[in-house]
């Protein structure tokens, strides 16, 4: 969830939504975002909605008070949501760092989730962790509080990649903080970045390695964004580091694929692997599949059937609203029909069951054929199926079938 916020129309100042909108939440799984927006320091590439303590000042916001202010959006959702309010199937705590709240304070807004919406008996509970905020207390505290799975940020095993990036964490606990997740009996997943300026293809194998050697699910691997406004950005244009390149990423993208599928890791969208599919991240799964969801908390999006809405993105003006009784929700829009049939493309395709061909418009169920001639959709799914499914040249240029299946060109 990078940090800029969409345009869009005001939100009502109680939240309300449409009754058609509200008409879906029985249909659909439903998740809870809880976004979490404090970190010790800020990473140079990073352009997610965090702020670090300094930042907050003294009167804002805080770590010690946050949880108090997601249990009262969890009321105001309660209150939006009616008495349609579907049991939470799905339930992701990022960041940020939410490791520097208490786990006693995650499990405190988990519990409030729970006495609002009621929680599956199978749900899945994530939270992310950075691999230097946890401890095998809190982790044990957070498995007997209900979460089931952690994903840690480790980003590489290679100190020269890590300080560019400018990560703070000794590599060494990574190792350290999977071994305690999984003696409290939690799932894990590891994040990784590729294409850092500075990596060479050896370093990225090692990492690749060392990942799998810790025999974590699930694997995430992104190629690195230097996104606009950061630190990384500016030493890019100053020419202090050269720009990721394409075909670095591409040969990089492809050797993940190797080594994790080699380690059993089967993908499941274009940049996640799980080592058994009941290991594939649920929660994400519902934001590709047009699922309805909630998100707490400062710049969190949320969705419910068709309708699209974010919260004001600093925590003090949060904390603020939520303290007098107000919506901390900024903007809202209403998808048109055709939005919601590009968004179901975009994010449909990127899933190792791609999308139905029926699903398409006639401009996209012609552009088949073409796909599969340049390697790019796998032929014999198209046949035998009738699925859009992408080949691994597809996946590395997922945008272009995109727009090819939009008639974008
Ligand atoms: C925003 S972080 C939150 C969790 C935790 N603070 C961490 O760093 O792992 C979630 C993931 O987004 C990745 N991320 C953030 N900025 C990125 C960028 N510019 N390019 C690729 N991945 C990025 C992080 O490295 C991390 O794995
Ligand atoms: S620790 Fe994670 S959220 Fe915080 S700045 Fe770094 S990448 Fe961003």
């Amino acid at each position: 969830m990078p940090s800029t916020l969409p345009e869009g129309d005001p939100a009502p100042p109680d939240g309300r939504l449409p009754e058609d909108a509200l008409a879906t939440l029985p249909e659909r799984p439903f998740g809870v975002y809880v976004h979490v927006p404090f970190c010790s320091v800020r990473c140079g590439y990073c352009d997610f909605n965090t702020y670090t303590l300094t930042e907050l000042g003294a009167d804002g916001a805080s770590v010690a008070t946050y949880a108090d202010a997601a249990l009262r959006e969890l009321d105001l959702a309660a209150t939006v949501l009616g008495p349609a309010l579907p049991k939470v199937q799905t339930v992701f705590v990022g960041g940020g760092t939410p490791t520097m709240l208490a786990a006693a304070d995650l499990v405190r807004v988990l519990r409030g989730i729970r006495d609002v919406f009621g929680l599956a008996d199978d749900a899945e509970v994530t939270t992310e962790a950075n691999p230097d905020s946890v401890t095998p207390e809190g982790l044990q505290a957070l498995a007997e509080g209900g979460f089931t799975r952690v994903s840690v940020g480790m980003q590489s095993a290679v100190p020269h990649v890590l300080r560019v990036l400018e990560r703070t964490h000794d590599p060494d606990n990574v190792g350290r903080a999977v071994e305690a997740a999984r003696a409290a009996g939690l799932q894990v997943s590891l994040d990784l970045i590729y294409g850092t300026p500075g990596e060479s293809e050896q370093d990225w194998l090692a990492s690749l390695e060392a990942a799998v050697s810790l025999a974590p699910d699930h694997i995430s691997a992104y190629a690195l964004v230097v996104e606009e406004g950061t630190k990384l950005a500016a030493q890019v244009r100053r020419g202090q580091v050269p720009a990721p390149e394409d075909d670095d990423e591409a040969a990089k993208y492809e050797l993940a694929d190797d080594v994790l599928g080699g380690a059993g890791y089967g993908w499941y969208e274009v940049s996640n692997w799980a080592l058994r599919e009941e290991a594939r991240c649920r929660h994400n799964v519902g934001y590709w599949s047009d699922g309805n969801w909630w998100g707490v908390g400062p710049g969190a999006h949320s969705h419910v059937g068709g309708v699209r809405w974010w919260n004001v993105k600093h925590p003090n003006a949060y904390a603020g609203r939520l303290a007098s009784r107000v919506s901390p929700a900024q903007g809202r829009e209403t998808l048109t029909a055709d939005q919601r049939y590009d968004e179901r493309v975009l994010l449909g395709v990127r899933l190792v069951d791609g999308l139905p061909v029926g699903d398409l418009r006639e401009d996209g169920r012609r552009s088949v054929a073409g796909l599969v001639a340049d390697g790019l959709v796998d032929g014999a799914a198209a046949v035998r199926r009738r699925r859009v499914v992408l080949t691994r040249t597809g996946r590395l240029l997922a945008d272009t079938v995109v727009r090819r299946l939009l008639g974008l060109r």
